[in-house]
């Protein structure tokens, strides 16, 4: 099946999960977020995952839709916590309504999520519920690092790759490792197709992180330069501490240690590109993106269906929303 039929077969089934009830305070903003748009990226992982296992995709929905239920749970969060106006083109929820509600509905997406797996048989059931709280427990400790980094001037790229691993990549991975264990796969190629999700989701990080500077609002949905004006320690500003002289250096820290002014996003953007931090960025996504395609060789699926994992993750490099 093609990446586009399994995203409508599951738009379809998560319309039909989530429906507006009452109070409608608690439930209007839920619907607002899952149906206001998204890639789906971690579902359509989920049920082609199961899919290129040989299992039915359909067993898959589910747990695809838990995943994107409790994804949109953290991007209601994420929101209030970096003080976000636009998502996916839209007002975010904290700002249509109000940061309680977006705490609110969003803890009770996180429930929501939990319920999505009640329908699996016992040994998956155990198996995904396991592996859904070890993530999302690794997604907070995440989201705590990014915060704790806002402040700190001594981060370093390592420090940064475990952040990201744990916001986003562990989720990514996980998406594909439910596809497999609802296919009953071995434990060990259960464990590969995690790694090549964890690689494949550091590479998606980065590339959220270059287009949150460098990208399109229009296409992106986000405030452009929202990270900058957050003071967050992305890949392009730890490299540039990194590679810049020190004049531009001094700069950079001098601009992340004070109150944003109006020129702040700009002249961060410009001090980034004449340090060539853009081309630097765009290697390590496709750094990642190679280290995800090697893993493709110790799989023991067919090598059609290496392809059509392969052209996914080429088709993620190249996004622009
Ligand atoms: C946004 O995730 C948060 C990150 C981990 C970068 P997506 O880029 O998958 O957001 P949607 O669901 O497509 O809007
Ligand atoms: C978000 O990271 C990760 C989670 C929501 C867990 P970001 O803060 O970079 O995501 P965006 O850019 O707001 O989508
Ligand atoms: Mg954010
Ligand atoms: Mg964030
Ligand atoms: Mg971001």
């Amino acid at each position: 099946m093609s990446i586009e039929v399994y995203k409508e077969d599951f738009l379809r089934y998560l319309n039909k999960k989530i429906v507006l009830k009452e109070p409608e305070n608690l439930y209007a903003p839920i619907q607002y977020i899952l149906q206001i748009g998204g890639k789906r990226l971690r579902p359509i992982l989920a049920i082609m995952t199961c899919d290129l296992f040989d299992e039915n995709p359909k067993e898959a929905f589910d747990a695809a839709l838990a995943i994107e239920v409790f994804h949109n749970f953290t991007l209601v969060h994420d929101d209030i916590m970096d003080s976000a106006p636009i998502r996916r083109g839209k007002e975010t929820v904290h700002k249509k309504w109000d940061v309680n509600t977006g705490i609110l509905s969003g803890d009770a997406m996180m429930i929501m999520a939990y319920q999505c797996f009640e329908n699996y048989e016992p040994i998956i059931f155990k198996k995904l519920l396991k592996l859904f709280s070890q993530t999302a427990l690794e997604v907070c400790e995440g989201q705590q690092l990014d915060v704790d980094f806002e402040i700190r001037n001594d981060v370093i790229i390592s420090e940064y790759l475990k952040m990201i691993t744990y916001k986003t990549s562990v989720l990514v991975a996980a998406s594909m490792k439910m596809g497999a264990i609802i296919a009953n796969v071995s434990e060990a190629e259960a464990d590969r197709i995690y790694n090549f999700g964890l690689n494949l989701g550091i590479a998606f990080q980065l590339q959220d992180d270059f287009l949150d500077t460098f990208g399109n609002e229009a296409t992106f949905g986000k405030q452009i330069g929202g990270d900058i004006i957050e003071n967050k320690k992305t890949f392009l500003y730890l490299k540039a501490i990194e590679v810049c002289e020190t004049k531009d250096r001094e700069r950079l820290l001098k601009l992340y240690n004070s109150a944003n002014s109006k020129d702040k996003v700009s002249e961060v953007t410009n001090l980034f590109e004449r340090n060539k931090i853009p081309a630097i960025t765009i290697s390590e996504i496709e750094a990642y993106t190679n280290n995800a395609f090697k893993i493709l060789d110790e799989l023991s699926i067919s090598e059609e269906k290496k392809v059509v994992l392969k052209n996914f993750g080429l088709s993620l490099m190249k996004r622009t929303i």
